[in-house]
Formats: C-alpha cells, sequence, structure tokens
C-alpha cells in the first residue's frame, strides 16, 4: 500500500514542499529511507519506530520504502519524523480512509510519541498556504506562531496518538490561534540620559525617522556607544508585515520567543565577528547579522577594529538590502534591509585632535579600513565630540523624539505603501523621481556637487532621500533649501574634515 503526505523543509528563510511517500509491502522486515542523508536517516528511522511502538500502534514487520521529493533539496534535521510516521501508518492501513491530501505535517517525534516543536514555523505554515493546504498539524509549542501565517487551519498537538484521533475525527480540536506579541515593550535606555551632544541627537532622529544607515565619529568616551543604543527607544515599532518578516527570520534562527515580534532587531555584533557571520554563509546556508537585523538595526561598535573583510562583505547587502547566497545550482536570498548604525574613533590613538599623538601613516592606515566604497553607503555621517564634565543640558526624552519620527514615517508610510515600501530609505530611483522632487534650482545645485566630484552618483540619491527624510520631520512635502543644505552636510566626502 501507497501512502503520500506533506511536510515542510526551511531553506533560508523559506521553506519547501517536501512530499513524503511512504510504500508498504510484503517481503523480509526492512525499513528503508530514500532522499534524506546519511545519519539522519538512521535517527529518523529509529524515533519513527519507537514512537510508534510506544504510542501503541503497530509497526509493520513488512518492507516499508519512504522516498522524500524532490531529491535537490538538502534535507537536514529531524522536522521530517512526523511526516514518515504519518506515511507508514497511512500506508500500513492504521489511518483507515483519511484524506491526507490537504494536510501538512511538520515535527520532530520523540522515542515516546511526543512531537517536538521544529524553527521556523511561520515559514513553514506560509509555505503550506501557499501550496494551497487548508490544514497543518505541528507540536503544540510551535502552534501559535505557526498561526500568525493566517489563512489556513493549524493544530497544535502533543503526541502522535493525539494527531491520529485528530486525523480520524475522534479528536475534536480547535485551530489554534495567532500568538500575539509580549504586550509590554522593553525598555530601552532613554536619550534623556545623553548631555549635549544636539547634533549627534539630530543626526540620530533624522536616521530613524528615513531608516538611513549612520556613522559616527569621535574620540573615546563622547558618548558614541551610549547614543546608538538609544536608538530603538525612538524607532516606531514594526508594522504588521515587517513584524512577521521579522518573526520568521528570527523563528528560522532558533531566537524567536514564537509569538509575533513586537519590537525591531537592534543586534550589535562584537568586531570579531567573520564575513559569513555578518551577512550570512556556511554549508547549510544561514541568516548572518545584517538578516537578523532585518528591519531593525545592525549596530558595529569600534568599525575600525572589524576585518577589512567582513566590511567589505557588507557593501553589496547594504545597496540590494538583501544577502544572494549560491549553494550549487540554487540561489538562497537573505532579507537584509537593516539600518547600519556604526561608531568609530577618527584614530588609533582615539585621543582629541589636540592630544592626538599618531603619525599620518598611522592614522591613514586606520582609516582606509572604512574602504570608502563602504562609506558612500553611510548616509549620515556625523562627528561626535567631548562634552566636558556635567556641561550640555540633558536632553529631551527618548518619548517625545520618537513622536517625532512616528508623524515621519507615518507621512512615508501614506506615500510609500502603494510601492510596498516602508520608509525613505528604500526608494530606488524611480520611487525619488516621484516622491523626493527637487525645485530646478534645487536639482542644479545637487548636479553640480556630483559634476564638481563631491558627490558620487550614489551618494546623489542618498542626499535626496535624505533631504525627503529632513522634510518629512517638518512635515513638508516640498523640499527646501534648508533640508538640502542639512542633507549634503551629512555627506561622507564632506565629513573627511572630520577624520583629517
Ligand atoms: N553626552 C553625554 N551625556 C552623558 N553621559 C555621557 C555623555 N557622553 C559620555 N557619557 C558617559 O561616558 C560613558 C562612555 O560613553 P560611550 O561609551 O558612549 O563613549 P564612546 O564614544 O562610545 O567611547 P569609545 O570610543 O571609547 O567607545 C557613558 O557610559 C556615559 O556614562
Ligand atoms: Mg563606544
Ligand atoms: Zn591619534
Amino acid at each position: 500500500m501507497l501512502a503520500s503526505i506533506a511536510t515542510f523543509a526551511i531553506e533560508g528563510v523559506d521553506s519547501r514542499k517536501v512530499t513524503v511517500e511512504v510504500d508498504v509491502r510484503a517481503g523480509l522486515p526492512s525499513f528503508t529511507v530514500v532522499g534524506l542523508p546519511g545519519t539522519s536517516v538512521r535517527e529518523a528511522r529509529e524515533r519513527v519506530r519507537s514512537a510508534l511502538l510506544n504510542s501503541g500502534f503497530e509497526f509493520p514487520l513488512k518492507r516499508i520504502t519512504a522516498n522524500l521529493a524532490p531529491a535537490d533539496l538538502p534535507k537536514i534535521g529531524p522536522s521530517f519524523d512526523l511526516a514518515l510516521a504519518v506515511g507508514v501508518l497511512a500506508a500500513s492501513g492504521q489511518l483507515a480512509d483519511v484524506d491526507l491530501s490537504r494536510w501538512a505535517v511538520c515535527g520532530e517525534l520523540s522515542l515516546s510519541g511526543e512531537l517536538r516543536p521544529v524553527p521556523g514555523a511561520v515559514a513553514i505554515a506560509s509555505s503550506a498556504r501557499e501550496r494551497g493546504y487548508s490544514r497543518l498539524i505541528v507540536a503544540s509549542e510551535n502552534a501559535g506562531e505557526a498561526a500568525l501565517a493566517e489563512g489556513l487551519s493549524v493544530y497544535g498537538v502533543e503526541t502522535i496518538e493525539r494527531l491520529v484521533g485528530l486525523l480520524l475525527g475522534e479528536l475534536e480540536l480547535e485551530p489554534a490561534l495567532p500568538a500575539k506579541p509580549q504586550p509590554d515593550r522593553r525598555a530601552w535606555p532613554d536619550l534623556e540620559d545623553v548631555r549635549g551632544q544636539e547634533d549627534a541627537r539630530r543626526a540620530l532622529e533624522i536616521a530613524a525617522a528615513g531608516g538611513h544607515n549612520l556613522l559616527m565619529i569621535g574620540p573615546p568616551g563622547a558618548g558614541k556607544t551610549m547614543l546608538a543604543r538609544r536608538l530603538p527607544g525612538i524607532l516606531p515599532p514594526p508594522a504588521l508585515d515587517e513584524a512577521l518578516e521579522i518573526t520568521r527570520i528570527h523563528s528560522v534562527a532558533g531566537i524567536s520567543d514564537g509569538r509575533l515580534a513586537s519590537e525591531r532587531p537592534f543586534r550589535a555584533p562584537h568586531h570579531s565577528i567573520s564575513a559569513s557571520g555578518l551577512v550570512g554563509g556556511g554549508a547549510r546556508p544561514r541568516p548572518g547579522e545584517i538578516t537578523l537585523a532585518h528591519r531593525g538595526v545592525l549596530f558595529l561598535d569600534e568599525l575600525a577594529e572589524f576585518s577589512r573583510l567582513s566590511i567589505e562583505a557588507l557593501r553589496q547587502p547594504l545597496e540590494d538590502r538583501s544577502v544572494e547566497i549560491v549553494r550549487g545550482q540554487r540561489s538562497i536570498r537573505f532579507p537584509a534591509a537593516a539600518m547600519l548604525v556604526a561608531a568609530t574613533n577618527p584614530c588609533p590613538c582615539g585621543r582629541s585632535s589636540e592630544h592626538c599623538e599618531c603619525d599620518h601613516a598611522e592614522k591613514l592606515r586606520y582609516q582606509r579600513r572604512l574602504a570608502s566604497p563602504f562609506v558612500d553607503r553611510i548616509d549620515i555621517v556625523c562627528a561626535v565630540d567631548r562634552t566636558g564634565r556635567g556641561q550640555g543640558r540633558t536632553g529631551e526624552r527618548s518619548e517625545v523624539v520618537a513622536a517625532r519620527v512616528a508623524r515621519a514615517r507615518a507621512l512615508q508610510e501614506r506615500r510609500l505603501s502603494g510601492d510596498g515600501l516602508h520608509c525613505n530609505a528604500e526608494m530606488g530611483p524611480a520611487h525619488l523621481r516621484r516622491h523626493a522632487h527637487l525645485e530646478r534650482r534645487l536639482a542644479s545645485r545637487l548636479a553640480d556637487a556630483v559634476a564638481s566630484g563631491r558627490l558620487s552618483e550614489r551618494g546623489h540619491d542618498r542626499v535626496l532621500r535624505l533631504a525627503r527624510t529632513i522634510a518629512d520631520l517638518e512635515g513638508r512635502e516640498r523640499i527646501d533649501d534648508g533640508d538640502l543644505d542639512e542633507a549634503l552636510a551629512y555627506r561622507p566626502s564632506l565629513a573627511e574634515t572630520v577624520l583629517a
């Protein structure tokens, strides 16, 4: 007897359908699995056999052959247990006349027959829905997350026994409800703690308002790290589709709490991180920090300490807002729409310019680390100088700044949602033409900056996006002289004076 059941495998941060066919026929007892790599076959067979026997089912003493298709998809991990078990049950006549064609199952089994959760539940459920499955069975721990993908019924069950009851219609179960986010937002440190630093605070606010990349340059103890850590507290919460993307990625990476994300991620990897740790990779491609920071912030503190390779690896993802990894015939795309925030000292000794003891060559070597094509992808470069002890007034509270940022973002959402975008930083050339129109006089000022070599072509578009955000913070549709001036002043080429 032949049976077939659908399950789903994670690839990148997406999920692909895998069909498990099981054939049970008379012959010497054996259990052959094709389509799974070496050791996982052995383990899956043992778990399925023990789980079925320990749950009071029959494990047929016949020739069992299971095939996992398609063959080209590397199937790693224990998430195929459940489909194998259901296939064996159906092919040995233990599921009566259950029509399995609309069901999908996904989960690991324990030897005693309990269902164990697997990573990537919401990605699995979304794919199941897209492929037309109306019912999905997962471990109860996965159910709330899987149910976030609306449009199909998700059932969370604890044991293979209950799963069979559900399939046979003997057990009545309500479909799982989507796991709402944790109600209390995390308490981020407050901008109120920062004395003085009006310019840096302004730069942080603009970056937050439009989702722009930001580089802070200044001597040790100036407050760069302190400022960056206060960014999450002024960012608006993610929109629903953004929250789903965040949840999906974090779930695949095993760092989700199984609920809908209510916060944007803030990732601050140590500077010893490898290039593949930063942008993703590995034999079985895993998302890197820039993908884990998707829809949030990637903070590179002490930028100059990161290896040159790591920084270079970020260039393409920063441009494309995604990472592409090629493995054999297939290419896997990881989303990477994160705000980059970086901080660095101006030179190795890190003292203020009047006390600096570094010679010119040392300084150059240090700054060359911040390879200029990389810095060209930064929208805002700002100098953070030391405030004297006890100097400077305490600033506004994060709540007040966050309200302004939220207003500016609301304008962007209204303007850009038709294009599927959320913030100004995401605008491509076509969006810029439509949404960041400059009066002729301003446009020629910008063109002059490019012609004179002060601004690269990429820089031109970045200035436009930034000017759009500065106008949005004023609630103004028209971009004026002041907006353009301020946007130009944040360009890296002009900030060379800071580095000098
Ligand atoms: N503007 C400020 N207002 C209040 N406290 C400040 C300010 N700047 C610095 N500090 C204090 O100094 C400490 C060090 O600041 P921070 O770590 O942010 O400096 P940094 O610029 O990141 O230095 P480094 O280059 O050494 O990393 C902060 O924890 C804070 O206590
Ligand atoms: Mg620091
Ligand atoms: Zn120095």
